[in-house]
């Protein structure tokens, strides 16, 4: 049988997204086993997630460290404890510092709940996604698993869902409807990539 890659994943909310990967990866043939939880965020719920899953969690005080470069040195010392192959951002809300990223270069993914590379970049996060695609008058949206490159949004596709917009959307009912692409699509593209890693 081929090895599973050993993922981490770095969440700072909910954590919807982890739950779906965990659920996910808990079947056999899953090519994956989740190894690796770290937030930036005390009370994340994800933290939670990730305590009943099992994961090692960790909770990493941007407080204590002066530069982003520091603390993502730290988290890739974490990374590299766990021998961690892979690394699945799951509503991360900090960026990378290039420290990172080219540590895990075309080894770390990304949910970003639009259809890339529309309404990506700086600011585009959360709610101001879902705005600014009805304020576009755009018929669809969804969803895209990206690599992280050291821009913002802009590494390499790899895998898409797509919702409609419907009439009289709100930025709530369309957040709803794209989240729950969502949840399909991570697990579907961490399971492409790890069959191509
Ligand atoms: C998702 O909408 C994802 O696209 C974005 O952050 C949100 C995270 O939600 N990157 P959750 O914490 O997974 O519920």
């Amino acid at each position: 049988m081929v090895e599973k890659k050993r993922v981490a994943f770095l969440a700072s909310g909910g954590g919807s997204n982890l739950q779906a990967l965990l659920n996910a990866m808990r079947e056999k043939d899953f090519p994956a086993l989740p190894v690796l939880l770290v937030s930036n965020k005390k009370e994340a719920f994800a933290l939670e997630r990730g305590r009943n899953a099992g994961l090692r969690c960790e909770f990493v005080d941007p407080k204590l460290y002066p530069s982003r470069e520091d603390y993502d040195a730290q988290v890739l010392a974490l990374l590299r404890d766990c021998r961690i192959d892979l690394v699945c951002l799951a509503g991360y809300m900090r960026i990378l510092s290039p420290l990172l990223v080219r540590a895990y270069a075309g080894r770390i993914l990304n949910i970003h709940p639009a259809l890339l590379p529309k309404f990506g970049g700086e600011g585009m996060f959360g709610h101001h996604v879902h705005q600014a695609v009805l304020d576009a008058k755009e018929t669809e949206s969804g969803a895209s698993v990206h690599f992280v490159d050291e821009g913002v949004d802009s590494g390499v596709v790899v895998a898409q869902a797509r919702v409609p917009v419907l009439k009289g959307d709100s930025v709530e009912t369309l957040a709803k409807r794209v989240l729950e692409a969502e949840h399909l699509l991570y697990p579907q593209a961490l399971r492409k990539v790890c069959e191509a890693v």
